[in-house]
C-alpha cells in the first residue's frame, strides 16, 4: 500500500525513494536512490516482513545530493526510530550542532535526519513514553517548511505526523487510516480525506486520527471527499500524463467556467470570500506566480487592465518580496499557483498579507496550502495535473483570471452586463475551438518530428501573444532540454534579431488581421525581418488569414476569437509541438529532469 501511494506522488519529485515498516522486531527500513522503481527493486531482492504499519517517500534533493544514504527515512534513537520528511528545515545546522555537542551521531548531510535525531533525542529526554508529545516539542524548535512522519518500534499501529508551510492531508478508511502529501497517495483506498492546518500535529491509529497544535491543544481538521477517482489520474490510453492532460484541456476550460457564470452573464463566485466593497475599492492588483503560471498571469494582466481600468503587476514571487515592493490595504494580490503548494509564492503571499493586502488564489490543488492562507479562493477545476510541465493548469488558470477580470469588471460597472454576456459566450465556445486544434494535431506533431534534432528555438508573440511565446519556450525547454526563448516581437530588432542565422527556427504568433487596432501587420513585419536572415518561421495564425502564408515555412491556424482570449487557442500547437518533439527524443515527459511537480522548497 505504501509503495502504491509512493507510485502516485511519484511526480512530485523523484530523485529516491524509502520505506520504513513497523514490525515485531522493530523498524525494517529500505531505500534507494533513483526512481522508485529502484526501491521496489531492492525490496524484491530483501523482501520487508509483513507489516500494517508503514511510511514512505519519494525525495526531490534539496540538503545532500540524491544519494541512497541522503534517501527516506532517516533512523534515529539507535534504530527504533524512522523519519521522513518534505520541506527544508532552515535552522537544522545549529541544530545539529547542539546534537553533535551531546554526542550524537550523523550518516548523512540531511536536514532530514537531524529532525530524526532531535526528535529520538526528546523522546529519549521525555522518558521514551509519548511520541506525539515528543513530535510537538521537537515541532516547536524547527524552523522553516516541514512536513514530518515519523513511527517507533515501541509504538505499533502508531504514526505521528507534523506539518507547517509543507503540504499533508489525512485519509480516512476503515479500521485504517493513512497520511499523503496530497490526497493521490491513499485515493485507492478512500476518498474520505481531513486537510490539516499550519502547525499542526497529527496521530494515527487504524481506527482513530487526532489533531493538536504544536502545544498539544486539541485541533480541528476539515473533512472533504476527494471528487476524482484514482483512473482520472492514470494516462487515459495516451503516451504520457502530458499528453492526456493536453487532451483534456477543452474539458479544463469548461469545468473551469462550471457554475460560475449564468446565461445572462452574471457571475456567481460563491467560494470568492472578499467582501465585493472592499473589491470594490481595490487601486491595483498584483499577480504572484511562478514559471507557466506567471504567463498565465501576463495574459491576465492584458484582459483585467482592458476590463476593469485597474493596473495589474505581474510579479515572479521568488522577486517581489526582496524588492519593497508598494502593497497596501486597497491591494489585490492574486497568486497564480497549479500546487497551492509552491514556496516562492506562499512565502511572497504571507509577506503580502503582512502589509495588509487582500488576498486571492487561483489554484487547481484542493485544500493545499497557499489556497488556504488566502483570504478567498478561486479554484481551477483542472482536474489532477500530474505531468511536471503544466498544461490544462495553464489554461485553466487564465480562464478563471478572466472570469475574476469580468467579475470585477461588473461589480465596479466598468463593463456592461451585456459586455459581459458576449465575452462568456465567447469564452463558452472556447473548449470546442481546443478540441478542433486538438483534432488536426497531426500536422503539429509532423513538424516536431522533423525538428527533433533541432538544438534551438525562438519563439515571438506580441500584446497577449507574448506570453503565449514564453510558454512555448518554457515547454521547450523543460522537457524537450532545448535552448529555446521567447521574446516580444518588436524586441527582435533590439538585439536578439542577432541570433538569427540561416536555418534558425522561429515560431511566431500571429495575432489576427480583423479588428482596426489589429497588430497582424506589425508581426507580419517581425516575420520578414527574421526571414530576410534565413530564419525558419513557423506560423500559429486566425484561420482565414491569407496574408500571412507567403512568409511562412509553416503554418497552423487556429479558430478565430477575440484578441484577449487567443492565448487558450494559440498555446496548444505549442503544447502539442513540445510534447512530441521530447517523446521523439525519447525523454520521459512527465517526470523531466532536474524538475519536480510542486517545488516546495524557496
Ligand atoms: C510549468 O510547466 C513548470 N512545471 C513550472 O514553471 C510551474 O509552472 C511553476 O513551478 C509554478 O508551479 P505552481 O503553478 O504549482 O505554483
Amino acid at each position: 500500500m505504501v509503495l502504491e501511494g509512493l507510485r502516485r506522488l511519484e511526480y512530485r519529485g523523484y530523485d529516491s525513494a524509502g520505506v520504513a515498516v513497523l514490525t515485531d522486531q522493530g523498524i525494517e527500513a529500505r531505500k534507494k536512490s533513483g526512481k522508485l522503481a529502484n526501491l521496489i527493486g531492492v525490496i524484491e531482492e530483501e523482501p520487508l516482513s509483513a507489516s500494517l504499519t508503514g511510511i514512505g517517500h519519494t525525495r526531490w534533493a534539496t540538503h545532500g545530493g540524491p544519494t541512497d544514504q541522503n534517501a527516506h527515512p532517516h533512523l534515529a534513537d539507535d534504530g527504533a526510530l524512522a523519519v521522513i520528511h518534505n520541506g527544508i528545515i532552515e535552522n537544522f545546522a545549529e541544530i545539529k550542532q547542539e546534537l553533535l555537542a551531546k554526542g550524537h551521531t550523523f550518516l548523512s548531510e540531511t536536514d532530514t535526519e537531524v529532525a530524526a535525531v532531535l526528535l529520538g533525542d526528546i523522546y529519549r529526554a521525555e522518558g521514551g513514553q509519548d511520541l506525539t508529545k515528543s513530535l510537538q516539542i521537537a515541532s516547536r524548535k524547527l524552523e522553516g517548511a516541514f512536513t514530518l512522519l515519523a513511527v517507533h518500534r515501541d509504538h505499533p499501529g502508531v504514526v505521528v505526523a507534523s506539518r507547517r508551510n509543507s503540504p499533508l492531508v489525512v485519509g480516512l478508511g476503515e479500521n485504517e487510516n493513512f497520511l499523503g502529501s496530497d490526497v493521490s497517495g491513499f485515493i485507492d483506498f478512500t476518498r474520505r480525506a481531513v486537510e490539516l492546518g499550519q502547525d499542526q500535529i497529527v496521530t494515527i491509529t487504524p481506527d482513530a486520527h487526532e489533531i493538536t497544535d504544536f502545544f498539544g491543544n486539541p485541533a480541528e481538521g476539515k473533512e472533504f471527499t476527494v471528487d476524482w477517482d484514482a483512473a482520472a489520474a492514470e494516462k487515459g490510453g495516451y503516451d504520457s500524463f502530458m499528453a492526456k492532460e493536453i487532451h483534456d484541456q477543452p474539458a479544463a476550460v469548461a469545468d473551469t467556467l462550471l457554475g460560475r457564470a449564468d446565461a445572462e452573464g452574471r457571475l456567481t463566485l460563491d467560494e470568492l470570500r472578499i467582501d465585493p466593497q472592499e473589491l470594490k475599492g481595490i487601486s491595483k492588483i498584483i499577480v504572484l506566480a511562478c514559471g507557466t503560471s506567471a504567463y498565465a498571469g501576463s495574459v491576465a494582466k492584458y484582459a483585467i487592465e482592458s476590463w476593469c481600468r485597474i493596473p495589474v503587476e505581474v510579479e515572479l514571487s521568488h522577486e517581489f518580496r526582496y524588492r519593497e515592493p508598494i502593497v497596501d490595504e486597497k491591494t489585490l494580490i492574486v497568486s497564480i499557483s497549479q500546487s497551492g503548494e509552491t514556496m516562492d509564492t506562499l512565502m511572497a503571499v504571507r509577506y503580502a498579507k503582512e502589509q495588509g493586502a487582500k488576498t486571492l488564489s487561483i489554484c487547481n490543488t484542493n485544500g493545499s496550502t497557499i489556497p488556504r492562507e488566502s483570504d478567498a479562493v478561486l479554484y481551477t477545476h483542472a482536474g489532477p495535473e500530474i505531468a511536471v510541465a503544466s498544461t490544462k493548469a495553464f489554461l485553466a488558470q487564465i480562464t478563471a483570471t478572466y472570469i475574476l477580470g469580468l467579475y470585477l469588471a461588473h461589480l465596479r460597472g466598468n463593463l456592461f452586463t451585456g459586455q459581459i454576456k458576449d465575452i462568456l459566450a465567447d469564452l463558452g465556445k472556447i473548449p470546442a475551438k481546443i478540441q478542433d486544434i486538438l483534432d488536426r494535431e497531426d500536422e503539429i506533431k509532423d513538424l516536431a518530428v522533423s525538428m527533433a534534432e533541432n538544438q534551438s528555438v525562438l519563439f515571438l508573440g506580441r500584446h497577449v501573444g507574448y506570453p503565449v511565446a514564453m510558454e512555448g519556450a518554457l515547454k521547450l525547454k523543460e522537457i524537450a532540454y532545448i535552448h529555446a526563448e521567447g521574446f516580444a516581437a518588436g524586441e527582435l530588432k533590439h538585439g536578439p534579431i542577432a541570433l538569427i542565422d540561416d536555418g534558425q527556427p522561429v515560431f511566431v504568433v500571429v495575432p489576427s488581421p480583423r479588428g482596426r487596432d489589429s497588430l497582424h501587420s506589425k508581426v507580419v513585419s517581425n516575420i520578414q525581418e527574421v526571414r530576410a536572415r534565413g530564419a525558419k518561421t513557423l506560423v500559429i495564425a486566425e484561420q482565414g488569414d491569407e496574408a500571412v502564408k507567403q512568409y511562412a515555412e509553416f503554418v497552423f491556424y487556429v479558430p478565430e476569437t477575440p484578441t484577449l482570449l487567443m492565448p487558450l487557442l494559440a498555446t496548444v500547437p505549442l503544447q502539442i509541438f513540445a510534447c512530441e518533439l521530447a517523446t521523439a527524443k525519447g525523454f520521459d515527459v512527465d517526470q523531466p529532469r532536474n524538475l519536480a511537480k510542486s517545488v516546495t522548497v524557496e
